[in-house]
This record gives structure tokens, C-alpha cells and sequence, in this order.
């Protein structure tokens, strides 16, 4: 029998370009208040978050992850028809089916990409970027554009006093592609199904449509958050897995230049910080204390932020770590590009 031709690809891959979206309308806590009875000092010390943007209805799914796009592959000096393969994370495509990458892939103008969506929820970039990795390195692709969207607003209760004021809009893109040396380190993932319904859709969409004997709420079906719980799981547990990525990638602590966790709360990243003893010279990304919690765009629009403010230079070390709905989780090194 004719024995098959392996598919060889890329010796190692690396971030090329990292861009972001941020939607234009900024929401102060004092926007959010009043609907859950709640204070800008109550919301500030304990997410440290002070406002957060949410999307204009032009501001869409597909129109924020363009925007980000386009950033991140004019940061990569790549053409859109350079891209094979579209990775989009993200939880508030509203639509069950199709998948939105194929639509952001021909917006961009990419040569027919493959094109799909992953829900990994607020681990969905860090997910994107190991899968473009292994993509790039297996030949399976050459650039690899991995974004992270949503307009969770679209699916955030603004009475619910657990969540109103935490989730927000936006989107964050990067482009993975070949490298003479290795710019993205081994992921180390995994669930928590044990935990699945800490970070819920609160009902399944039959539950809301119903029958015509016992019909539904009819209503969107909100994000809902047992926030304690996911806070000491995070608090406790995100630290070993960041320690454990920059095992793998054979760095210490005192290696590192650049921490981007997850944005999903300050004190969970004050606590994380603690827990795996960063040393002070490097730096954490705080984007959430103007962004909310973007879920799968949070990375990438942290990372992006440090970028443009100076704060992450090209060539750094940044330890990514993001943890959410699912329970998911996934956490990498990649050099700054
Ligand atoms: C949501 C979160 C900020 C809530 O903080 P918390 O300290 O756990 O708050 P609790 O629910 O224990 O409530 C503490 C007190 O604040 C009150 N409270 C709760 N929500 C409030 C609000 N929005 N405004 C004002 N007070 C509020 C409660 O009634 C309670 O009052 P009591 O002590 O008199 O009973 C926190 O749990 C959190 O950040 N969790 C993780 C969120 C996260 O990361 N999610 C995304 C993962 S991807």
C-alpha cells in the first residue's frame, strides 16, 4: 500500500501582530448603578474595574472583529489572502449556526480561509493561539489569525447584581504565523466539567421558546455567574496553572517580563500575582480597569493595550493565562511581537 506524504510545516510559530477593537461608547460604573442597587466604590474595589465599553449597534460580532483584524495584520506586515485559516472565540454570536468566521474571513478579503468558531468562553483566545501554533508548525496552515470577540452585552442582565457590572464588549485579534525561533510556548489546558454550571446561558434556548401547552419566557437567556465560587477557583488554582506554562517552556519567574491574565477581576489578579510570587519588574496587564470583562477578547485587547502604550516591548516574555464558563482554562508564553 502507498504510504501517505507526511504534511510538514513551520519549524516553530510565533504572535506576528496583535490588534484590538474597542467599542466607542464608554460606560461609566455610574451607568450601572442604579439597576442593582450598587455604588462606583462597591464596583471599584471589588473588580477594580471603573468603566467599560459597549458596542454601538454598528459595532458588531462581525464588524469588531474585522476592525481588530485589520490592526493586527498591518502590525504583521500580512495580507489578508496570506491568511489560511480563521480561528474565532467568542460566546455572543447570536447565531447558532453558521459559525461567524467565515463571514469575517471574506470581509477581510482572505483566498477562501478555513474559517470557523471555538467556545471556550474567556479561555477562548489562549485555546485560538495553541491551536494556530500547532496549525502553523503541523503545515497545516502558514498565518493563522486567531481573534477573540463578543458583545456580551447583548447577553448580560443589567439587573443581575453578579454580573451587570463586570462583562463588556469588544475584540482582539493576532496573527500566528512561521518563525526562525520558538515565539509561542507549550499550552497547558483543561476543564473543570465538575464546575459546569458556575458560568451558565441561564436557560437552554427550548426553555425559552417553550411549546404551545407551556410556552417560554421568550426572553434573551442571560449569562449567570455563582461569582464566589469562580473567584476562589480562579484565585486559588490559575496561579499553578501560569506556573506550570512557564515550566513548560522552560523559563522561571524572574524570566518573565510580561503577565496578561484574563481580565476578569483585579483582585483575582492581584491574588494570582501573589500566589505565583511575580517579581516587581514584571509587568501585569490592569485593562480592566477600563475595558470590563471582555471575555474572550480580554487577552488579546490587554496585550494589545500594553503594546501600544509601551508597556510590552517587541521581543518581551508574556505569560498568558485565561479561565472561565466551562470551567475551561488555557495558558501559554509567547514573545512579544
Ligand atoms: C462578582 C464578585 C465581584 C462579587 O464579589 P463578592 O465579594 O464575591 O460579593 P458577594 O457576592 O460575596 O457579596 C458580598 C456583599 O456585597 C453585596 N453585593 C453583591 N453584589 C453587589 C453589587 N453589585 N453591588 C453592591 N453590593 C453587592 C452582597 O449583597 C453582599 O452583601 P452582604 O455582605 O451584606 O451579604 C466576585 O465574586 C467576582 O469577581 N467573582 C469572579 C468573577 C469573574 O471572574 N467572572 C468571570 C470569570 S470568566
Amino acid at each position: 500500500m502507498a504510504a501517505l506524504l507526511p504534511s510538514t510545516g513551520a519549524a516553530h510559530a510565533a504572535l506576528l501582530g496583535v490588534g484590538a477593537h474597542r467599542p466607542s461608547r464608554v460606560v461609566p460604573n455610574s451607568e450601572i448603578v442604579d439597576a442593582i442597587d450598587s455604588s462606583d466604590e462597591w464596583i471599584q474595589q471589588r473588580s477594580g474595574i471603573k468603566e467599560r465599553r459597549f458596542a454601538e449597534d454598528h459595532e458588531t460580532v462581525q464588524m469588531m472583529s474585522v476592525a481588530a483584524s485589520r490592526a493586527a495584520l498591518e502590525r504583521a506586515g500580512i495580507e489578508a489572502a496570506q491568511i489560511d485559516c480563521v480561528v474565532v472565540a467568542t460566546v455572543s454570536h447570536l447565531l447558532q449556526t453558521p459559525a461567524i468566521a467565515p463571514a469575517i474571513a471574506s470581509e477581510l478579503g482572505t483566498d477562501h480561509a478555513a474559517a470557523f468558531d471555538i467556545s471556550a468562553a474567556c479561555a477562548g483566545f489562549c485555546h485560538g493561539v495553541a491551536l494556530g501554533s500547532d496549525l502553523v508548525r503541523a503545515g497545516s496552515a502558514t498565518h493563522v489569525l486567531v481573534i477573540g470577540v463578543e458583545r456580551l452585552s447583548d447577553i448580560t442582565d443589567s439587573h443581575d447584581r453578579g454580573t451587570a457590572f463586570i462583562f463588556a464588549d469588544g475584540a482582539g485579534a493576532a496573527v500566528v504565523g512561521p518563525s526562525d525561533t520558538p515565539g509561542i510556548g507549550p499550552v497547558v489546558w483543561g476543564s473543570d466539567g465538575e464546575q459546569y454550571d458556575l458560568i451558565r446561558q441561564r436557560e437552554d434556548w427550548r426553555d425559552v421558546v417553550g411549546t404551545p401547552e407551556a410556552p417560554g419566557s421568550g426572553l434573551m437567556p442571560h449569562l449567570s455567574m455563582q461569582g464566589n465560587q469562580v473567584f476562589r477557583w480562579a484565585a486559588f488554582e490559575m496561579g499553578k496553572i501560569a506556573q506550570e506554562a512557564l515550566d513548560r517552556a522552560g523559563l522561571s519567574i524572574d524570566d518573565l517580563d510580561v503577565f496578561v491574565p484574563h481580565q476578569a477581576n483585579m483582585r483575582i489578579i492581584d491574588a494570582m500575582a501573589r500566589s505565583m510570587k511575580l517579581p516587581s519588574h514584571v509587568r501585569i496587564a490592569r485593562d480592566i480597569a477600563e475595558s470590563g470583562n471582555t471575555s474572550a477578547a480580554s487577552v488579546p485587547m490587554a496585550l494589545e493595550r500594553m503594546i501600544a502604550e509601551g508597556e510590552a516591548r517587541s521581543g518581551d516574555t508574556a505569560l498568558l493565562v485565561a479561565f472561565g464558563a466551562g470551567l475551561a482554562y488555557a495558558a501559554q508564553v509567547v514573545v512579544v511581537p
